[in-house]
């Protein structure tokens, strides 16, 4: 009898432009050969520029599809994004502990990389008391490592600091990704995220990208390691991994919308031949 495929959930919010959310999760999972599986918190009207409409869902409809994939598909592994309320918050955090949905990632998405935010003020609180403790691994970007620790982070060894700190409220492992840290000389550093389990520190260095598309990178990072977890490793291997694949899918993304364009989910099936395609067609005909 053949195994079956690792299975993922992911609970965010739609991102109608496609490069972030749900839509990015879900193209994450499939490139990673992880079937993936999706509760909506919300749905927003969004492109490459900014967010211009919230539409939050209702609380008993983010259960009710939680129940419903878990109950038949099976879940190896589940991510949260966008949680949108204090309500909303509690409900997951139930449905994660009744369903037993571990390993769980949490990125504690707070704001849009276009600035939008994307929870609520109240909500931090419970995300801490009612999240945390049973996150397996912990994704937060500098600004929202400060939110949820409600002080500054101006070095690396403040970066260390705030890490354990974020352990010590419960979660298994935290990586703490570090893009905003202010560059160094002004220049802009390196994209080094910090990793630690209670254990040991790992720092995860890769040359930073310049380009635009970088919109859904964290949704991205997030869900590779939930991909990664699904199919069985540990916490530092998955984060190994996703650094690995948002590192080639930022390097390999090609021109979508006039803002911030998304990274390139599937760099490993096909290159983008759309620009040159006519041309090409011409040509040969
Ligand atoms: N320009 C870049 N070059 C290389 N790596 C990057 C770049 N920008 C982000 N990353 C990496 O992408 C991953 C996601 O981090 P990022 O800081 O973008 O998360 P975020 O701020 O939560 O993003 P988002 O706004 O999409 O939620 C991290 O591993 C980070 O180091
Ligand atoms: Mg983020």
């Amino acid at each position: 009898m053949s195994r079956r495929v690792p299975a993922a959930l992911a609970i965010a919010g739609s991102d109608s432009g496609g490069g972030a959310g749900i839509q990015a999760d879900l193209k994450t999972f499939a490139a990673l050969g992880v079937y993936g599986a999706c509760a909506l918190t919300a749905i927003t009207a969004q492109n490459t520029q900014r967010v211009s409409r919230v539409f939050e869902l209702p609380p008993d409809l983010i259960a009710a599809q939680i129940d419903a994939v878990v109950s038949d598909i099976g879940i190896d592994a589940t991510k949260t994004g966008m949680l949108a309320t204090a309500e909303v918050i509690e409900v997951v955090a139930a449905k994660v502990r009744d369903h037993g949905l571990r390993p769980l990632v949490v990125d504690p998405v707070l704001v849009a990389k276009s600035g939008d935010r994307l929870l609520r003020e109240d909500a931090v609180q419970v995300l801490r008391e009612r999240l945390l403790p049973l996150t397996t691994v912990l994704t937060p970007n500098l600004p929202e490592a400060v939110a949820l620790l409600c002080r500054p982070i101006a070095s690396w060894d403040d970066v260390r600091e705030a890490a354990k700190e974020l352990v010590a409220l419960g979660v298994e492992a935290v990586v703490i990704k570090g893009g905003h840290l202010p560059a160094e000389a002004g220049r802009e550093g390196p994209a080094t995220d910090i990793f630690y389990d209670g254990r040991s520190f790992h720092e995860f260095p890769a040359a930073r990208v310049h380009t635009t598309s970088t919109h859904g990178t964290g949704c991205t990072f997030a869900s590779a390691i939930a991909a990664a977890l699904a199919k069985g490793e540990g916490p530092r291997a998955a984060v190994a991994m996703a650094k690995a694949y948002i590192t080639k899918a930022l390097q390999s993304a090609y021109p979508v919308g006039r803002g911030q364009g998304p990274v390139h989910h599937f760099f490993r099936f096909w290159q983008p031949r759309a620009l040159e395609g006519p041309e090409l067609r011409r040509k040969t005909s």
